[in-house]
């Protein structure tokens, strides 16, 4: 097989190209009928009240973080083990995330961690998280919490929803990588019914994820006043009742388009399809890697009632020289991702808060040894074969000259 392996693809079938031909043949590309049957469609796929459509999952949790009035030097509890923009829509507001380490095995947000920094923070000590507020900056406060279900794998919502409550903060679930996810029997986007925090959940259409809009995004919750002030925000501070000309507020251009919207509810149509081929590619991987020196395969934690794959990340052993590995395969045809990247040692991260490399011991150990390899709905069997063959090779050179 000389033929390079894509890391990632979308699954688009004559269901969506027709849906998307049928709008270019009408007037209306934005602000049609499309979009609010894709946001009632998706309401009731996830099972929340609302569900407000916007231009990207990045778009979606910057809304969240003005909603859950997170303002300038306000504190918002957040993992450094996610992509960028998860803790990025935090500076948008001037506020500061402040990271907290990671379960070894979920990967996600450790719940005993959120609790100990909640706790410090609003009793006025954290000094080294507020004094990254700067110099004669105003002192602001401890707002809400940010959790990011890594790689579709639900992080414990139980146990941060019981730290919201005691501390009266905001949630905002960074579910963009878990459309279809299962926590405790819950579907990721369920509001829990005891729940009167502040919560919206936060979902992702970038076309590696479980399904796609091009680009696109989509908030939900239950709360009515929330989803107005989405609504506004999304479209440049309009209120329902304002005339075109008219903003009530400070607003943004973060709609999704018709085009969109259609290539979404046409993908929504077949998410039991294309969760059901993710997961068979997923077990396809497990049952060739489980036994294979040197990898770990993913972990699934018990409240995880369903596992959403939206990626197939490795652990290689620490005596594995990962770039080595990821060179080899890239030679025959393979791409492979180190993933993620700690936020908190991203360069302007860096720069700006003065964080280090020791900062967060279990997040970097985990980031050193991740690895994805090629993952989608439409992978063959043969290809996951070939990567597991060639993997297992170059595995075996590397351990073999050690
Ligand atoms: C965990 C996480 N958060 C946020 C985002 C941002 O989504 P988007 O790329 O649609 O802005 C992504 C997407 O890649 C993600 O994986």
């Amino acid at each position: 097989m000389t033929e390079q392996i894509p890391m990632s693809s979308p699954d688009i079938s004559a269901a969506e190209i027709e849906a998307v031909n049928q709008v270019l043949q009408t007037r209306y590309l934005s602000l049609g009928p499309h979009i609010a049957e894709f946001e009632e469609r998706f309401a009731a796929y996830v099972g929340a009240r609302h569900a407000v459509g916007v231009s990207s999952g990045t778009t979606g949790l910057h809304l969240c973080v003005i909603a859950a009035g997170v303002g300038e030097g306000d504190l918002v509890i957040t993992t450094p083990f996610s992509f960028v923009s998860s803790a990025n829509v935090i500076l948008y507001e001037r506020a500061i995330p402040v990271f907290v380490d990671i379960d070894p095995k979920t990967l996600n947000i450790d719940p005993a961690l959120v609790a100990q920094a909640a706790h410090k923070l609003t009793r006025g000590q954290g000094d080294k998280e507020r004094g990254r507020q700067g110099e004669g900056e105003t002192r602001g406060q401890l707002k809400a919490i940010l959790p990011v279900h890594a790689f579709g794998q639900p992080a414990d919502m139980d146990s941060l929803l019981d730290v919201a409550r005691e501390y009266d903060l905001a949630v905002i679930e960074d579910a963009c990588e878990a459309l279809g996810a299962e926590y405790k029997g819950r579907r990721i986007g369920t509001q829990p019914e005891t729940c009167n925090l502040k919560l919206a959940t936060v979902f992702a259409f970038y076309p590696n994820k479980q399904i796609t809009t091009g680009e696109g995004g989509m908030i939900v919750t239950d709360q009515d006043d929330w989803d107005t002030l989405f609504r506004s925000l999304r479209n440049q501070g309009r209120d329902v009742f304002d005339a075109w000309l008219n903003h009530t507020r400070l607003g943004y251009n973060y709609r999704l388009d018709e085009m969109s919207a259609a290539l979404g509810l046409a993908q929504l149509g077949r998410i039991e399809e294309l969760l059901a081929k993710r997961e068979r590619v997923a077990q396809w991987y497990n049952e060739r890697l489980k036994d294979v020196d040197g990898v770990q395969i993913p972990y699934v934690a018990p409240t995880t009632t369903r596992m959403s794959w939206f990626v197939y990340v490795i652990r290689l052993a620490p005596e594995i020289d990962r770039n080595a590995v990821m060179a080899a395969l890239e030679e025959r045809g393979i791409p492979s991702r180190p993933y993620f990247t700690p936020i908190h040692l991203q360069p302007f991260y860096r720069e700006r808060f003065g964080y280090r490399e020791g900062d967060f011991p279990v997040t970097e150990a985990v980031a050193r040894s991740t690895l994805a390899l090629p993952f989608s709905s439409v992978m063959a069997e043969e290809q996951v074969e070939y990567v597991c063959e060639q993997l297992v090779t170059v595995l075996r050179q590397q351990l073999q000259t050690r």
